[in-house]
């Protein structure tokens, strides 16, 4: 309301009264960056939706919370563009229930003390969960370390988080900053968008598959989950069994988890097409309608035209891009050869690229039921194999960091770079518009050593520059200061942020 109908890309909000969260104080009065966008005229952030659910409002968010964001310029949404600024990490970490996320980031239950409430374990055992406030603050502690616009979307007990890639799908495959999703239905961007419904946005998708990817005894995973559920529906009760309380109270009965989904025909099993053998899909529409269009919508996704350079300087650029062998990689129409380049060579962060391999050791030959099939499914439905040399079979190992432990990274579009900065998957490409200026000779120095790295740009609220920050990007001095920056500061040592590596000076 106190926007008056007036456009922001960072909506600020006072903290009410102080308050602790993952061992960190918040004073009444101070200005949170939250990082969410509102359009102008609307009353209503981007991203944000409510609705009346069995006489209850509820709210929840839309893919376009991280994926569009509001024109500096024009007030007006930007599909596909990254919402560069968003600050998942208080908005997550304020939550009371956190802990349920631990899987996406380094606390893992079984080293946390024992608190006081007890259940059935899979043995049959009584128990004791781990205690409830540990949890809640160890885990609340590592996701305040994720700077702004960075998520952990990877459930393998790894702060290992990652930039928001924008959304200009359009033949920029395999999708992933690892490049995982790169099978079936639009070359692998459908297997992405179940990933984001059917596996990341409901961890409770995964709990038949904690005992063999996590090590995790199922009910220990659900109880940990549940014992301080924010909806009271939710909440274990006291010397429950997890995974028959979880049964009582699921909204979507025999089918795991609490999205609506299908098993795929190899479940328990997962396959390249569907990392943990389900598909998200509501009851009433045919086999991956929804999944399909969402496909097919990003795809027609572009940043709108940019005010370039003249002629003569984009052809100087040009120029300098095939001198310089950037084409090697970054080659066609959309700047991608679609390859896995293994770690090893592309030298940028590497905590991120093997993170899909304990789910590919489990995984079976990937079948489909056709996309007229009817849901929920008929008795013996048909079933398809899903093509898998549509990618090479390098690629997709190397993906999956099962020919070198290590992974490695797909060879990133370039598409809108004007809108993306920070750069790289960690983000720790950044530099402000202040930050580097040219001597007498033409030479860029650094005029603001504080203004470099994500530790100087986002985590500062200060907009990181596109032109400053493709430049620290292929000038080794100035990038050298940019890691340095970013190695020296402890939340982003914690996310596994630095901007190294990607040397192609
Ligand atoms: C909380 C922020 C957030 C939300 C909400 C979100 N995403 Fe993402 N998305 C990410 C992050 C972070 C990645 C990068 C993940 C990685 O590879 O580590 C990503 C990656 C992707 C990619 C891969 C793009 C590429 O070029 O590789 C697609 C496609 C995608 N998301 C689609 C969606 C869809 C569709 C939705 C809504 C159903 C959605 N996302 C919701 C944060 C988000
Ligand atoms: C050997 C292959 C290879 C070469 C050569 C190469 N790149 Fe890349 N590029 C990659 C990969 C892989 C990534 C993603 C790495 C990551 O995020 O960890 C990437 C990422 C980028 C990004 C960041 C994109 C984003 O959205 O964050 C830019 C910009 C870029 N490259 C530009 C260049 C330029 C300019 C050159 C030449 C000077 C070049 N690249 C040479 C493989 C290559």
């Amino acid at each position: 309301m106190g926007l008056k109908e007036k456009a922001t890309t960072n909506l600020q909000v006072p903290i009410d009264q102080d308050v602790t969260v993952g061992k960190r104080t918040f004073k009444a009065g101070t200005v949170l960056n939250t990082g969410l966008d509102v359009p102008g005229g609307s009353l209503f952030p981007l991203g944000l939706i409510t609705h009346l659910d069995k006489g209850q409002v509820r709210v929840g968010i839309t893919c376009a919370l991280c994926h569009a964001t509001v024109s500096e310029e024009t007030g007006r949404i930007l599909e596909g563009a990254i919402n560069t600024d968003i600050n998942l990490g208080p908005l997550i970490a304020m939550a009371s229930n956190s802990a349920a996320l631990f899987r996406q980031t380094d606390v893992n239950p079984t080293k946390i003390p024992p608190g006081e409430h007890t259940f059935i374990n899979n043995k049959g055992e009584t128990a004791k969960l781990p205690n409830q406030k540990i949890m809640e603050d160890e885990v609340d502690a590592a996701i305040l370390s994720w700077p702004p616009g960075n998520f952990v979307s990877n459930g393998d007990l790894k702060n290992n988080s990652a930039q928001i890639p924008s959304s200009y799908t359009h033949e920029t495959f395999p999708y992933a900053w690892s490049g995982v999703a790169s099978i079936g239905w639009f070359h692998g961007l459908t297997t992405l968008n179940n990933a984001v419904f059917g596996l990341n946005a409901d961890p409770t998708t995964t709990a038949d598959a904690s005992e063999s990817v996590l090590g995790i005894d199922k009910e220990v995973y659900l109880g940990t989950m549940l014992q301080n559920a924010s909806s009271r529906e939710y909440r274990l009760p006291e010397g429950a069994k997890p995974s028959e309380f979880f049964d009582r109270v699921d909204p979507t009965p025999g089918e795991p988890g609490i999205n609506s989904v299908i098993k795929m025909p190899e479940y328990p099993k997962g396959t390249l097409f569907m990392q943990n053998g389900l598909m998200a899909n509501t009851p009433g529409l045919p086999v991956a309608a929804q999944l399909n269009g969402m496909s097919a919508f990003q795809n027609t996704l572009a940043p709108p035209p940019h005010e370039a350079a003249d002629i003569d300087t984009l052809q100087r650029g040009a120029t300098i891009f095939q001198k310089a062998n950037c084409a090697e990689c970054h080659s066609g129409r959309y700047f991608t050869n679609h390859k896995v380049i293994p770690v090893k060579e592309v030298a940028t962060q590497p905590k991120r690229a093997p993170a899909s391999r304990k789910f590919a050791e489990e995984f079976a030959p990937p079948d489909t039921y056709p996309p007229n099939v009817p849901v929920p499914l008929p008795p013996n439905p048909p079933v398809l194999p899903v093509p898998t040399d549509i990618t090479p079979q390098e690629d997709i190992k190397l993906a999956y960091a099962l020919s070198d432990p290590h992974g490695g990274y797909k060879v990133q579009n370039l598409i809108g770079l004007y809108l993306s900065a920070p750069y790289l998957h960690d983000g720790g490409v950044a530099a402000s518009a202040e930050s580097i200026k040219q001597d007498e000779s033409g030479r860029f120095m650094i005029a603001k050593s504080d203004e470099l790295g994500m530790a100087g740009t986002l985590m500062r609220g200060i907009a990181p520059d596109s032109e400053a920050s493709l430049r620290v990007l292929v000038d080794r001095n100035l990038r050298a200061a940019v890691v340095a920056a970013n190695q020296a500061n402890p939340d982003l040592q914690r996310s596994n942020i630095d901007g190294s590596g990607h040397e192609y000076w």
